[in-house]
């Protein structure tokens, strides 16, 4: 009886040291953020989140500006690869979209490489910030889409912009003499 206690506590203390040492890499640089949690698992770098998530919903708040209540239906709305012309249009595309930054938020949280092969720094706490900042635009968009008031939009719109600008002024772009793209992903 009390060998197999002492077997299973072994084991038991084994197995948090394994799961420790399994999540370390994942940590950026060990600074204790962007573990992924249980189920959570990455599958672009940096570069291809922007491109692929964050650039198309941050395009339909940019639009939105125009109005979106004059955007024509598409032809078949319900396969219409533009969102504000699809099924969930107009403003409720906008609505999405702000919804969309605001999760997009979360992506950028996890443990993932640049594009330079650099990992994403994502335990620094102004990248944290500026993160929140994309967060509170995204929401901000939601709201001024519920409203469906064009300024509003306009104003959230600055919101999204500003806060992809401030990431980008530190993290992204790097002139020559700053390094060039290699050295995108570290604070200049
Ligand atoms: C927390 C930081 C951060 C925020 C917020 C952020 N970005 Fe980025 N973005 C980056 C970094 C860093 C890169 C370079 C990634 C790489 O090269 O792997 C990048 C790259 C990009 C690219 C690709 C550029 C290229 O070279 O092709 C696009 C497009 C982009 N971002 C759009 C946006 C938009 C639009 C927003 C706001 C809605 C935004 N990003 C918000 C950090 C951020």
């Amino acid at each position: 009886m009390r060998v197999g206690i002492v077997v299973l506590s072994v084991l038991l203390v084994t197995g948090i040291v394994v799961v420790r040492a399994q999540q370390a890499p994942a940590r950026g640089g060990g600074r204790g953020a962007g573990a992924p949690a249980a189920g959570q698992q990455t599958h672009g770098n940096l570069l291809q989140v922007m491109r692929g998530i964050v650039y198309p919903a941050s395009n339909v708040v940019f639009a939105a500006q125009d109005d979106p209540a004059t955007v024509k239906p598409a032809d078949d709305p319900s396969t219409s690869p533009n969102p504000l012309s699809s099924a969930y249009g107009q403003w409720l595309a906008v609505e999405n979209a702000g919804i969309a930054l605001a999760e997009s938020a979360n992506l950028l949280t996890f443990a993932r490489a640049c594009s330079n092969g650099r990992q994403a720094p994502v335990g620094n706490a102004d990248w944290q910030k500026f993160v929140q900042g994309l967060r509170d635009a995204g929401m901000t968009v939601y709201k001024a889409a519920q409203s469906k008031n064009v300024d509003r939009i306009t104003e959230a719109a600055d919101a999204v912009a500003t806060a992809c600008g401030d990431c980008h002024d530190v993290y992204r772009e790097k002139t020559p003499a700053q390094g060039g793209v290699k050295n995108r992903c570290i604070a200049s």
